[in-house]
C-alpha cells in the first residue's frame, strides 16, 4: 500500500478561510473585531519566527494582533502584571505566552494567570478539566488540528483504536482526551511502555508526539492505518548534501508510507494546522464573549 499524504497546508488554508469568514460575520453582526495578544519573552530565534507568523496570519484573517515583546530580564511579577492587563483589555479575546519562558519564571503560574476564557492555547488547568469532563473549553491548538484532519479523513472516529505516542501536557494528553470524546478506544504509549511496537501495530489511528526523529518505523504501523506525525525535528544531512539540515517527524515517513492508508508529511502536515487552530480559538473566544454563535467545524 502507498499511503495518501494528508495535506495540512491546504487544510490549514481552508480553516483560515473559514476563520476569516467568521470574523467578517462577527464584525457585521456585533461590531467587534477578535483580537489576539502574543507575549514573547527573550530572543529565542525559533520563538521569534513562530510569533511573527502568528501575527501575520492573525491580521490576514481580519483580526487584531497585539505583540508584547519583553526582555529576558523581566520578573515573574512584571509578566503577571502584563497578563492581568491583557485579561482586563476588552479588545483582547485571546492571550498566548510563547513558551518556553526563561528558567526564573514558573510557566504554570503564568499560564494559570491567564483568564481561562482567553486561554487560546488551552493550557490553563480549568480548560484541561473542562476537556476531560466533555464541556466547552479552549482546546490546545495542535491536538485540535490533528482531530480536524482525522475527522476529515474518517468522518466518524467512533470505535477506532487510537494510539497516542507521547504523554506531554501540550499534545499527548489532550490528544488522547479529544479522541476519547470522539469515542475512540485510546491508548497512550510512552518511553516506559512494554512492547511499544505491538501497541502501535494495533492502532487504526497512530498519533506520534514524542519529539524523537524518525523513532517510529513502518513495521510498527498497521496496514491501512492513519498516521498523524506531530514531531518537527531538525537533523543533520549527510556530508555533501545541498543543505546542512532537514526537518523530519517522529515517524520514518518513507517506510510508514508504504504501509499506512494515510499519513501527514513533515513539514506540511500538522505544523500549519497549529496556527490555523490558534486563529480558530481566538474567533471562538470572541464569539463566546459577545454571545454570538460559534461557526461549525472550528471546535472540538
Ligand atoms: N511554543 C511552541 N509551541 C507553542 C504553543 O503551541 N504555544 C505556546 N504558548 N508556546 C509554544
Amino acid at each position: 500500500m502507498t499511503a495518501t499524504p494528508i495535506d495540512g497546508k491546504a487544510f490549514a488554508a481552508k480553516v483560515r478561510a473559514d476563520v476569516a469568514k467568521g470574523v467578517e460575520a462577527l464584525k457585521a453582526s456585533h461590531g467587534v473585531t477578535p483580537g489576539l495578544a502574543v507575549v514573547l519573552v527573550g530572543e529565542d530565534p525559533a520563538s521569534q519566527v513562530y510569533v511573527r507568523n502568528k501575527g501575520k496570519q492573525t491580521v490576514e484573517c481580519g483580526m487584531a494582533s497585539f505583540e508584547h515583546k519583553r526582555d529576558t530580564s523581566i520578573t515573574q511579577d512584571e509578566l503577571l502584571d502584563l497578563v492581568k492587563q491583557l485579561n482586563e483589555d476588552p479588545a483582547v479575546h485571546g492571550i498566548l505566552c510563547q513558551l518556553p519562558l526563561p528558567s526564573h519564571i514558573d510557566e504554570s503560574v503564568v499560564i494559570n494567570a491567564i483568564s481561562p476564557e482567553k486561554d487560546v492555547d488551552g493550557f490553563h488547568v480549568s480548560n484541561v478539566g473542562l476537556i476531560a469532563t466533555g464541556q466547552d473549553a479552549m482546546v490546545p491548538c495542535t491536538p485540535l488540528g490533528c482531530l480536524m484532519m482525522l475527522r476529515e479523513q474518517h468522518g466518524s472516529l467512533s470505535g477506532l483504536n487510537a494510539v497516542v505516542v507521547g504523554r506531554s501536557n501540550i499534545v499527548g494528553k489532550p490528544m488522547a482526551q479529544l479522541l476519547l470524546r470522539d469515542s475512540c478506544t485510546v491508548t497512550i504509549a510512552h518511553s516506559r511502555t512494554k512492547d511499544i511496537a505491538a501497541v502501535c501495530r494495533g492502532a487504526d489511528i497512530l498519533v506520534a508526539a514524542v519529539g524523537r526523529p524518525e523513532m517510529i518505523p513502518g513495521d510498527w504501523v498497521k496496514p491501512g492505518a492513519t498516521v498523524i506525525d506531530v514531531g518537527i525535528n531538525r537533523i543533520d544531512n549527510p556530508p555533501g548534501s545541498d543543505k546542512p539540515t532537514r526537518l523530519v517527524g517522529d515517524v520514518d515517513y518513507t517506510s510508514a508510507a508504504e504501509v499506512a492508508g494515510a499519513i501527514t508529511p513533515v513539514p506540511g502536515g500538522v505544523g500549519p494546522m497549529t496556527i490555523a487552530c490558534l486563529l480558530a480559538n481566538t474567533l471562538v473566544s470572541c464569539c463566546r464573549t459577545v454571545g454570538a454563535a460559534v461557526p461549525a467545524g472550528l471546535t472540538a
